[in-house]
């Protein structure tokens, strides 16, 4: 025998016992955003590498370990770790600024990221997420994560812990930036060799280092008395307090987290996670935040906007308890013709069903209803005969025999 192929290590098949509950969650947010006044919009998976060296960042991990880059007729192309940085280039490209503000737009769709695979992180993964753009006002900061905690909850996840906290601007962030250098200089040697690179590049991600005697380092007193001070300027810290209220009035309860940064470099002000309790080290399920800048920086006119983004795969393990969709109706009969006309009668009529075509025994056929329907639709020899059908309630275990000329009503009574 030829030899396996096998799937790619962090890529996944998406299974059909697992489909429903996939299309549940994408079902779910087209509901949820739409409700908020959201359009959907779908970018391509490949881009220039250059939108995501400019947009993510050329100093962080995404940008110089994780991505997938190659090259065709001379051109460095990428596909898409992230979904913001393709968002705004149509955003820009499509004029969409002339458009009345707020532009809100959503998206779902798979994700590349060449990390190391372990579980809640996969190279190729999904997300679901949401970019908002033309306001400055925190409404948008608190709407946005309202929204995430109303799509978290119709998918039936409450458990939750929501963490905030403001990177301020980048005139309050650069004295931060020199104060934090300066406190940890004289610890530079032990740090981990990923922190040692992150010092001089982006030291504002020395704070979410996941490296033990890094972490020891950070808790010094006096590097803490730096982190833990306000270091946002008036204008930053007044967004923030209002953001804050909005969110006290929606009822949402949110801790500051002020080593929260956040893995990429395009935001501003407010960053918020969401995490889950039921998940392992990987607990975050949402990640989003403000980003004034970025427009602007591909290109565009200055325009403020807020988003976040949603990893599928761990919304999917928080879920397993999904039961599985069935049919309405499985047709129980060794009578071919027949069950192959009213296969064709009921799914005409919108009526879910299926039958077997194998000419299997009697009982083996009703095992599969049972697994696959709600209701078994027994056409024997005695029910063609005398143009009936008997419809079994597989659920309950109840059993009547009717005119076959009344199935596509009674069936749609409880469909
Ligand atoms: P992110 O934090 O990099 O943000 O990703 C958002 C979410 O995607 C994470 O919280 C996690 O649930 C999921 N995720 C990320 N990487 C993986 C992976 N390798 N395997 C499985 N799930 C993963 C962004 O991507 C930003 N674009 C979010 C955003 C939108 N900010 C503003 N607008």
């Amino acid at each position: 025998m030829a030899e396996i192929i096998r799937v790619q290590k962090g890529t996944k098949d998406i299974l059909p016992a697992e489909i429903d509950l996939w299309h549940f969650m994408e079902e779910k947010a087209l509901e949820v955003f739409s409700n908020a006044g959201y359009k959907e919009i779908r970018t391509p998976i490949f881009e220039a590498t250059e939108l995501f060296a400019r947009g993510v960042g050329d100093t962080t991990d995404i940008v110089n370990k994780e991505m997938y880059t190659f090259e065709k007729s001379e051109r460095s192309l990428t596909l898409r770790p992230e979904n913001t940085a393709g968002v705004v280039r149509a955003f820009i490209e499509n004029g969409m600024h002339r458009l009345s503000a707020p532009i809100k737009l959503w998206y779902k769709g798979p994700m590349f990221r060449y990390e190391r695979p372990q579980a809640g992180r996969q190279r190729q993964f999904h997300q679901v997420g949401m970019e908002m753009f033309g306001i400055k006002d925190p409404a948008a900061d608190a709407e946005a994560i309202a929204l995430a905690i109303r799509y978290l909850n119709a998918l039936g996840l409450n458990d939750l812990d929501v963490e905030i906290n403001s990177l301020g601007c980048p005139e309050c962030r650069e004295e931060f930036k020199t104060k934090l250098k300066n406190v940890i200089r004289p610890y530079l040697n032990d740090l981990c060799e990923d922190c040692q690179k992150r010092f001089e590049k982006n030291p504002l991600r020395l704070l979410d280092c996941k490296v033990e005697s890094c972490k020891e380092i950070y808790a010094k007193p006096e590097i803490q008395e730096v982190i833990q001070s306000d270091f946002i300027c008036s204008e930053c810290s007044e967004h923030f307090t209002l953001l804050k209220t909005y969110l006290n009035d929606l009822g949402i309860k949110y801790s500051v987290n002020k080593l929260l940064v956040r893995g990429l470099d395009y935001y501003n002000r407010t960053v918020f996670e969401i995490k889950s309790n039921n998940l392992g080290s990987q607990n975050a399920v949402c990640g989003g935040g403000r980003y004034d800048s970025l427009v602007r920086n591909l290109g565009g006119q200055d325009t403020p906007a807020v988003g976040f983004a949603m990893g599928m795969e761990r919304l999917y393990s928080l879920m397993q308890q999904f039961p599985q969709k069935k049919l309405t109706a499985y047709i129980v009969s060794n009578e071919t013709s027949s069950a192959i006309k009213l296969v064709s009668d009921l799914r005409n009529n919108g009526i879910s069903c299926d039958f077997d075509m194998t000419n299997k025994k009697f009982t083996k056929q009703m095992e599969k209803a049972s697994k696959l329907a709600d209701y078994a639709l027994i056409l024997g020899e005695d029910e063609i005969k005398n143009n009936q059908i008997s419809i079994k309630n597989l659920a309950e275990s109840t059993q009547k025999t009717i005119s076959r000329d009344d199935i596509i009503s009674v069936l749609k009574q409880v469909n």
